[in-house]
């Protein structure tokens, strides 16, 4: 089969990096977490001091990043500048800063080649904003995830809880509603469902049963059940 994209798209916590991670070891995929490239970009116009207002001096932060990904079974490891920085990039001073910088048409502009030179044979799984609309337009699946902010607010603690580090629920239900507002109303790649995404809710729902639902909407496309909607 020629090597397609799956896009999954959706507000943060709503648990595309799990899906995105499932699907792609389900099906041998590349993987692509295009919120990590941000959140990678951010912490480095962080270390560098610049002003995150400043458009222009968040770019030359950036401009000569070094970033890459190692592949683990469960996990993928993030290097900035050679270092594994896996901590660094989940804190939510990194999450704010990367929704700040995320807004800035230039930013994303100097990322968009990047990301797309993820995909290659025998596919990709995208996973972050504006994967199905802006970055891969013709990707054969489209998966649009969400949930409601308090589910979402509750599965990051836990999370965060896991990984160790301190939070508090009324703080990263009011961080994950500025987010959205952020990342909804940008000018540029706001985060909307592609016309041609299939929108999955999944507050009530756990990775499994999603798990499930999207590998078979996969399978039917594969196998010409479902339309691919134009
Ligand atoms: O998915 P995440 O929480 O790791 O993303 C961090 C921030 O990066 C989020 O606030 C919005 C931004 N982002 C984006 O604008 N476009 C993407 N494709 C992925 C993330």
């Amino acid at each position: 089969m020629k090597p397609f994209v799956i896009t999954i798209d959706g507000p943060s916590g709503a648990g595309k990096g799990s899906l995105a991670l499932r699907v792609a070891k389900a099906l041998g995929f590349h993987i692509l977490d295009s919120g990590a490239i941000y959140r990678l970009a951010a912490l480095k116009a962080l270390k560098s001091g610049a002003d995150l207002q400043d458009e222009q001096g968040v770019l030359d932060a950036i401009r000569d990043l070094d970033i890459r990904f190692e592949r683990g079974d469960e996990l993928t490891i993030p290097y900035l500048d050679g270092v594994d920085v896996s901590n660094d990039i989940r804190s939510e001073q990194t999450a704010s800063a990367a929704s700040i910088i995320a807004a800035y048409p230039l930013v994303r502009e100097r990322l968009l080649q990047l990301q797309r030179d993820f995909f290659q044979p025998p596919g990709l799984v995208a996973d972050g904003r504006d994967m199905g609309t802006t970055v891969f337009p013709d990707a054969k699946i489209k998966i649009f995830l969400h949930a409601s902010a308090e589910e979402r607010a509750k599965r990051r603690y836990k999370q965060l809880k896991s990984m160790g580090i301190e939070a508090n629920m009324a703080d990263l239900l009011r961080e994950i509603e500025e987010r959205d507002e952020r990342d909804r109303n940008r000018a540029v790649s706001p985060l909307v469902p592609a016309s041609d995404a299939i929108i999955v809710d999944s507050s009530m729902m756990d990775l499994d049963q999603v798990f499930d639902l999207v590998m078979q909407h996969i399978e039917d496309v594969n196998a010409g059940r479902a339309p691919v909607i134009d």
